[in-house]
């Protein structure tokens, strides 16, 4: 029997694709569900899997943390014997991680078509991996499913292989989906200190990996002009205790530093936040939701959702403490309309995604 096999990994993953497995879930498609690993504590991977209602994976692994390298490859060597057992019609991976390149790796060394979702982002930064993944992932897939006009241009521009499909970003559905339940379900407001807030989140190597970056930002968000509600990224955390910088930051009264949160309580940060200072990929796309639309702050020095900045929701602001302090000031101050339409779509991707699969395996 002919299947779809979708591939997560990390937390992001898991949320942009659970519109697509239920989309596949919806057409009767059969599917082979796999985890693989790449996250692995309970409230960076299982703990979304619960939330969203999603089945248990059909298969699972944990990578645990390696190099880059060493992460890549173990994952390629779970994914190929998976992929020779199972021998699926199409491999569908999301985003940018180094288990969605080694996923695709896997598969077309062996013939099966890779189906890229997110796929033609680009950030021009080769400081990041993230930028390594998304790059060699789009020149080895049989579709590219491009969020918006901009991705696909990057792709063009690039001459990549595949077939290419603008469907928007399925992070869109899975606002649209989970909002509502969030709002009903969550109560995470009632363990936030503070009335007004900014919501911030950091993990990108390239910055929470570099001592004077990251000290950058615990200084801005100490010293912020609105305290800084703060669900700490494993990474950013274990970088802080290394540097011995961790009880220090937790004990400022201008920051409240969470755990990893579950996706329905993120929402409802998100939505009640003043404003979103981060350097997280997929916060600036759902900032753009029409039930979220919150300015967001790029803490980074580039970006690959130039969407959100054209459209008058995100704005790079580098990564200086003073340049972070007076993107927040200004923010406070300006409260500025922003638009009723996000530019990666009306929450109909998964549907699109889905509606090409059937058309062109025939299921
Ligand atoms: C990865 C992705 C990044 C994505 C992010 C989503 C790559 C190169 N990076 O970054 O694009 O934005 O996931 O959150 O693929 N850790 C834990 N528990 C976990 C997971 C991670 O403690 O469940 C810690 C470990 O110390 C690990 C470190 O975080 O070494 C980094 O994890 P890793 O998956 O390599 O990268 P992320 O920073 O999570
Ligand atoms: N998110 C979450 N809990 C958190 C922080 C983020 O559920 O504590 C969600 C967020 O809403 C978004 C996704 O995780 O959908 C973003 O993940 P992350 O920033 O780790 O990765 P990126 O998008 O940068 O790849």
């Amino acid at each position: 029997m002919k299947a779809v096999m979708v591939v997560v990994g990390t937390r992001p993953e898991t949320i942009k694709m659970a519109p697509v497995i239920r989309a596949l879930q919806k057409s009767k498609i059969p599917l082979i569900f796999t985890h693989c690993g790449q996250h692995y504590d309970y409230n960076m991977s299982q703990q979304f899997i619960e939330e969203l209602e999603l089945s248990p994976p059909d298969y699972g692994y944990k990578v645990k943390a390696y190099s880059q390298g060493e992460q890549t490859a173990r994952i390629i060597i779970h994914i190929e014997r998976l992929l020779k057992k199972t021998s699926p019609a199409l491999v569908l991976v999301e985003g940018d991680t180094n288990g969605v390149l080694a996923t695709a790796l896997a598969a077309v060394k062996l013939g099966i078509p890779v189906g890229h979702v997110e796929a033609g982002l680009r950030s021009f930064d080769l400081r990041m991996p993230e930028e390594h993944n998304r790059r060699l992932t789009d020149h080895v897939s049989t579709d590219l499913f491009a969020p918006t006009k901009n991705a696909e241009n990057n792709l063009k521009r690039e001459g990549v292989w595949g077939k290419i499909c603008i469907t928007g970003n399925t992070v869109i559905d899975a606002v649209i989906q989970h909002l509502p339940i969030a709002e009903k379900k969550s109560k995470i407001l009632e363990a936030v200190h503070f009335e007004n807030f900014a919501l911030a989140t950091a993990h990108r190597a390239e910055n929470v990996d570099d001592l004077a970056v990251l000290k950058n930002f615990m200084e801005a968000f100490a010293e912020a002009p609105i305290p800084v509600v703060y669900p700490m990224h494993p990474r950013t955390k274990k970088r802080l205790r290394q540097n011995r910088i961790y009880a220090k930051i937790k004990k400022s009264k201008n920051i409240q530093i969470l755990p990893p949160l579950g996706y329905l309580d993120f929402l409802v940060l998100m939505k009640k936040c003043e404003m979103i200072a981060t350097d997280s990929g997929g916060i600036q796309e759902e900032a753009t939701a029409p039930c979220i639309r919150k300015p967001v702050l790029v803490i980074r020095l580039s970006t690959e959702r130039p969407e959100a900045v054209k459209a008058g929701f995100a704005k790079v602001v580098g990564i200086e403490k003073q340049k972070i302090l007076e993107a927040m000031e200004r923010t406070l101050k300006q409260r500025k309309e922003l638009p009723a339409k996000s530019p990666y779509g009306d929450g109909n991707a998964a549907e699109k995604i889905v509606r090409t699969i059937k058309k062109e395996l025939a299921f």
